[in-house]
């Protein structure tokens, strides 16, 4: 990146850093023993480093956000994203620390993004985490990204009283995950099991957010800014198409029983293109707020719907919910407001990339033996069916 770019670095302490706890009240068995890892993630656009006890616990959390960084290119700059990575990871590594009052000899593991994501900002991740684990002689863990983001949902921000934790999510669970790159429904059988039963077809519900964004003239990223602008919309303003998806895989606007679990937001990103190019064309002022509120509830209802719907069907005793988008409002209300389901649903600051879900599925295959070696390579591409 030339020398006049400016930097912006926005450090945010997402957890309830505080005086370490030992909790070996609880977890001290043999298949869940009392231990404090390090998290560490650098898969996209955020740099983030947190430790975390027994995998439920946050002692301390950093993300360094680029979104400012990769505002003016209305998307994350691959290049840019790995060099300011490299300008962040050790300070907020040291930092972590720092607000958990812990040494490195203080941890039990390192665990570290191996994938999917950006080949360049994960290998800064994954060389810092070699580089420690090199000095400090402790056990290297490589986490998939979405394996993480589900364990988000085991995390209690409340408490570092492990007595006074909130209940664990109950197995098996249906877990949806969405953010900017997944869009999946995976039925979690028990830790570190899963079973995927759909995905999107085309776009992420996190990257259709961010296209309709873009198409109706508001920044970057798409769906925060979509979010805001719905607050003032009508939902019903516009009729957009809801991709229910038939058994053969087809689009089935008709009828909502489906058993096909997998998503498609293209059609509807279209139908949003067409109606601007049609507003446009009479010369008329987009209705962006209203555009806004419509695309988010056709967004959220087939989320929730097919989400219902597999956890009635494949018999799941809960709901989990993660990934960046989970951070939207109208979806987790529309999640709460049911009464079929109990449905899991990160902390507002744990939906988007951060360490602390890291440190905590780094947790649990630390508990189930999982070492990995100094040779251990990024897996840009890995779904979570391959772990
Ligand atoms: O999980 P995440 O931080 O990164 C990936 O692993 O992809 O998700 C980022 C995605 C982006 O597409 C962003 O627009 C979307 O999550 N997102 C939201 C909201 N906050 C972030 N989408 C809808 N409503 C939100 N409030
Ligand atoms: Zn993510």
């Amino acid at each position: 990146m030339s020398g006049n770019v400016q930097i912006k670095e926005k450090m945010t302490k997402a957890g309830s850093a505080g005086k370490p706890c030992l909790s070996d009240r609880k977890r001290a068995t043999d298949e869940f023993p009392t231990a404090r890892v390090l998290g560490i993630e650098s898969s996209c656009d955020e740099t983030a480093a947190a430790v975390v006890e027994n995998g439920r616990i946050v002692l301390s959390s950093l993300v360094a956000s680029q979104v400012d960084l990769h505002a003016p290119f209305g998307g994350v700059f691959p290049e840019v994203a790995s060099r300011q990575h490299i300008r962040t990871i050790y300070p907020i590594i040291a930092e972590s620390l720092k607000q958990a009052h812990l040494n490195l000899q203080d941890l039990d593991a390192i665990a570290v993004t191996r994938g999917p994501g950006l080949p360049g900002s994960l290998v800064v991740g994954m060389n810092a985490a070699k580089g420690l684990v090199l000095g400090s002689g402790l056990p290297l863990i490589g986490v998939n990204h979405l394996e993480a983001h589900l364990y988000s949902d085991w995390i209690d921000l409340a408490t570092t009283d492990p007595v006074a934790l909130k209940p664990e999510p109950r197995f098996p669970l249906l877990a949806l995950i969405v953010s900017g790159g997944h869009t999946e429904l995976v039925m979690m059988t028990g830790h570190l099991q899963y079973e995927r039963l759909g995905a999107t077809l085309d776009d992420a519900a996190g990257e259709a957010f961010d296209k309709v964004a873009r198409l109706i003239g508001l920044g970057y990223p798409g769906g925060p800014a979509i979010e805001r602008a719905a607050k003032k919309g009508n939902p019903e303003a516009f009729h957009f198409p809801r991709a229910w998806l038939d058994s053969e895989g087809r689009e089935s606007r008709a009828s909502k029983v489906a058993y096909n679990w997998n998503f498609s937001f293209s059609g509807l990103k279209t139908a949003v293109l067409r109606e601007v190019r049609l507003i446009q064309e009479q010369k008329l002022n987009l209705p962006v707020a209203d555009l806004a509120a419509s695309f988010q509830q056709a967004v959220v209802d087939v989320l929730v719907g097919k989400t219902l719907q597999a956890a009635e069907a494949l018999g799941a005793q809960e709901i989990l919910v993660a990934g960046g988008v989970s951070a939207n409002h109208a979806l987790r209300q529309a999640f709460l407001e049911q009464d079929r389901f109990i449905v899991h649903i990160p902390h507002i600051s744990l939906c988007t990339d951060n360490a602390v879900m890291i440190a905590a599925a780094g947790y649990y295959r630390y508990a189930h033996g999982q070492r990995d070696g100094l040779d251990m390579d990024v897996l840009p591409n890995w779904p979570l069916s391959e772990l």
